[in-house]
């Protein structure tokens, strides 16, 4: 190998990151702006949170025994000697801020959103990165199912302004902390006869967690867990109301679902209600959207008994299937012949830019022809064309790149011709 390719391999994008390129640029925007409207609709705000936080947040908060935290995470010490991780999913964040800045004593429910980059250790594949983003909101403060089916329908109705069809819900209790130990009980009991079928991990997680069995990828674990008892006939009185009322205001919305028993999610905080909103049009990596409640979390990181729920969608698998197209660019090249009509040129541009028309000058001296086909490699919509004729008579030639149509005016006819065609 060369020198040069050597250290271009060496320089090269880490695996499992991806960059984001102008064209595809746009389709994120636009679904980025997609997700804040609906999501004020709602009535939530935006919060920001750091990218980097103490380790010990997300062992808490998204759980020891989750794979996330025991495979996953991108953890470093830094120059202080602290051990930080580059968060692998938001909620934990989330519950930081409020307790941190006692948001709790804002009127509840408390509603918030957030995008951004997140990022898991996990083996790259289509759908799977090691940085990806995530849409994600959250609900402090309110116990009434209501809002579990809320979520639901106000994820659904992003996703169909995104053009996403062909989705299936599964929705599941996973009961609480009364209700929990008899199931586990149950459980583990049942993966020990069946231990000798299951993989390593999953022995191991017959005394950590058993309920991490149903998240094992190996068919024939996946196949001996079908079997096992379902949390839902181990819910106690409370988590078994809700379960019921939840579904009755999915109803309510009209939204279809499926009870799945073994949806148990990845990470270790959820109670009650779990969510999945899945396609059918992605292969393995299909949950375009996961959530639920969780309802000990910020009394676990020392705030108040204020319950959660939220879900985030995974951006690069909601774009694999969204039908949104990049909104057409409308540039105006400013082309000019010789010094003076550059000079005057360059004071037009602003002109023009003030006015909202989105304006491209280049410092490369050109005659009209390479201007014109520079233009329209460029893709503008529009040339405007300043020689020294036009400077004296204060008007210029207007040429629609689409219909070759040329008009001419002053800066302001100019502005509002090109105001009016869009
Ligand atoms: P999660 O199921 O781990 O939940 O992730 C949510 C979504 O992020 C997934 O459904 C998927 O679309 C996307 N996603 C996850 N991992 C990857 C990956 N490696 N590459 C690409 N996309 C991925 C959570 O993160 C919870 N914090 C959701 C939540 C909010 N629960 C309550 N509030």
């Amino acid at each position: 190998m060369s020198e040069d390719s050597q250290a271009k391999k060496e320089l090269a994008a880490i695996k499992g990151t991806k960059d984001i390129l102008p064209g595809e640029v746009e389709i994120w925007q636009k679904a980025e702006a997609a997700a804040r409207r609906t999501f004020e609709l709602y009535g939530y705000r935006e919060l920001r949170a750091p990218v980097f936080e103490a380790t010990e947040l997300f062992e808490k908060g998204t759980g020891e025994t989750s794979d996330i935290v025991l495979k996953e995470m991108y953890t470093f010490t830094d120059k202080g000697g602290r051990s930080l991780t580059l968060r692998p999913e938001y909620t934990p964040s989330v519950v930081r801020a409020i307790v941190e800045h006692r948001l709790d004593l804002l009127p509840q429910p408390l509603r918030f959103y957030y995008m951004g980059p997140m990022f898991r250790y996990d083996k790259p594949q289509k759908g799977r990165y090691r940085q990806f983003h995530q849409i994600d909101i959250e609900v402090f403060g309110e116990k009434d199912p209501a809002i579990d089916a809320e979520i639901i329908e106000m994820a659904h109705s992003l996703l169909s302004s995104l053009n996403v069809t062909e989705t299936e819900t599964l929705v599941n209790s996973v009961g609480c902390k009364a209700c929990r130990p008899a199931y586990h009980q149950a459980l583990r009991a049942e993966a020990r006869l069946k231990s000798e079928s299951l993989c390593d991990d999953c022995r191991r997680k017959i005394d950590t967690n058993p309920l991490r069995i149903f998240d094992c990828k190996v068919e024939t674990c996946r196949a001996v867990a079908e079997d096992f008892p379902r949390i839902t006939d181990y819910l106690c009185a409370e988590c078994s109301d809700h379960f019921a009322r939840f579904r009755a205001y999915l109803d309510v919305y009209g939204l279809p679902y499926r009870v799945d028993p073994r949806l148990v999610r990845g990470l270790d905080y959820y109670t009650k209600t779990a969510f999945e909103i899945v396609t059918t049009k992605i292969g393995s990596q299909n949950a375009v959207c996961g959530g639920g409640r969780y309802d000990d979390m910020m009394k676990e990181f020392g705030g108040p008994d204020l319950c959660g729920i939220g879900f985030a969608m995974g951006m690069e698998r909601l774009l694999s299937i969204a039908g949104i197209q990049a909104p057409p660019r409308k540039t105006l090249y400013l082309a000019y012949l010789g010094e003076e009509a550059k000079k005057a040129g360059m004071s037009l541009a602003g002109i023009f830019r003030k006015a909202g028309i989105e304006c491209l000058v280049e410092f490369k001296d050109k005659g009209l022809k390479a201007h014109l086909g520079r233009a329209s490699k460029t893709g503008a919509a529009w040339v405007v064309i300043v020689g020294e004729d036009e400077l004296k008579k204060g008007r210029y030639p207007l040429k629609d790149m689409s219909s070759g149509i040329q008009t001419e005016g002053t800066p302001e006819e100019i502005m509002q011709s090109v105001k009016d065609r869009g």
